[in-house]
């Protein structure tokens, strides 16, 4: 057998047991666990330029039966991309979703439309200088992100955004600790401020903090519907699914609490669940408390954003 068709068997029969286990993307996932444990790149892999060692099989063994038990990918290969950044993952957070990538884009236009960075700005390095002018803003835009996790979002929207100063919070010490190895990896631990908190709870206490804008992407799955999940959803922690009856209690007390700390004018936007618009719409009506309510729908068609400014 020569290396490649050696390859090709060893792939194919990854694909075949992880599709008889009943993973949907059997042939992308074997993929995965070829290219993290072999260490062999894609090319050389299909080349047959290489082939995998005893211990890069055995790796692959394990990992293919921790899968087949249910566990998520992501957590067996600690690894998740998001939004072209790559970000260590553990069981102790939410794996990034895709649908995020929607909040994040819209956080992004709210920010280069509002809050524009001078042009100079970015060309700055070390401590960034910046320039008031016309729709620009003297400081970066202060933001505020509830529910961190990973760090996803706050990372990626620093990296878009150098100019922004970020506080990131979760009431998860756990995946607090996982949210700071990723500010680490990105090289943002000091631009990103990191605090423990249920919701605005640390900020009551300290000399009272605004933001121009707050974004989250809270527990939203309604507690009635988690045990009917897929079982590698139910793996992740249920401090980042669960949103109570209805999937609305995180999101209502957010939704109540921001004002009082948001700046005038400021926007607040969150990612919500499938059916969920409709009754936030009215109770945002209902409180006067916002004005220019918007939803933006993921790529399913589903309103997965939730966009308002400040009265
Ligand atoms: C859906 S996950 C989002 C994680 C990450 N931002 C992302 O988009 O992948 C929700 C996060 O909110 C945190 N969380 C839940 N309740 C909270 C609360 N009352 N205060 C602060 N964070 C909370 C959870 O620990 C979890 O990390």
């Amino acid at each position: 057998m020569t290396p490649l068709q050696e390859n090709i068997l060893f792939l194919k029969t990854i694909e075949k047991r992880l599709d008889s286990g009943g993973v949907l993307s059997p042939q992308a996932e074997a993929e995965d666990l070829v290219r993290h444990f072999g260490r062999i790149g894609r090319v050389d892999f299909f080349a047959g330029e290489k082939t995998l060692r005893r211990s890069a099989k055995k790796k692959i063994d394990w990992a293919l039966r921790t899968r087949l038990k249910g566990t998520p990918l992501s957590y067996i290969l600690k690894e998740r991309s998001f939004s072209g950044l790559d970000f260590f993952i553990s069981p102790d957070v939410l794996i990034p979703r895709p649908e995020t990538e929607v909040l994040l884009e819209e956080a992004l236009k709210i920010l280069n439309t509002y809050y524009k960075c001078h042009p100079r700005a970015r060309q700055i390095d070390g401590p960034t200088v910046f320039l008031a002018g016309a729709g620009m803003t003297a400081n970066g835009p202060e933001i505020l992100e509830i529910g961190t996790g990973s760090g996803c979002i706050a990372v990626s929207l620093t990296c878009e955004r150098p100019d922004c100063r970020m506080t990131a919070l979760d009431i998860s010490s756990a995946a607090l600790r996982i949210a700071r190895k990723n500010l680490y990896l990105h090289g943002l631990q000091k631009k990103i401020r990191l605090v423990k908190s249920d919701l605005f709870g640390a900020f009551y206490l300290r000399r009272k903090e605004s933001w121009d804008v707050i974004v989250s992407n809270p527990p939203y799955v309604p507690e009635e519907d988690i045990p009917g999940l897929p079982r590698e959803v139910r793996k992740e922690p249920r401090l980042a699914l669960d949103g109570g009856h209805e999937g609305t209690r995180v999101i209502d007390s957010i939704l109540e609490q921001a004002p009082g700390f948001l700046k005038e004018g400021g926007w607040l936007l969150m990612e919500i669940g499938a059916g969920q618009s409709e009754v936030l719409r009215e109770n945002i009506l209902r409180n006067k408390k916002y004005k220019n309510l918007s939803f933006i729908k993921d790529a399913t068609g589903i309103n997965r954003v939730l966009r308002v400014q400040k009265e």
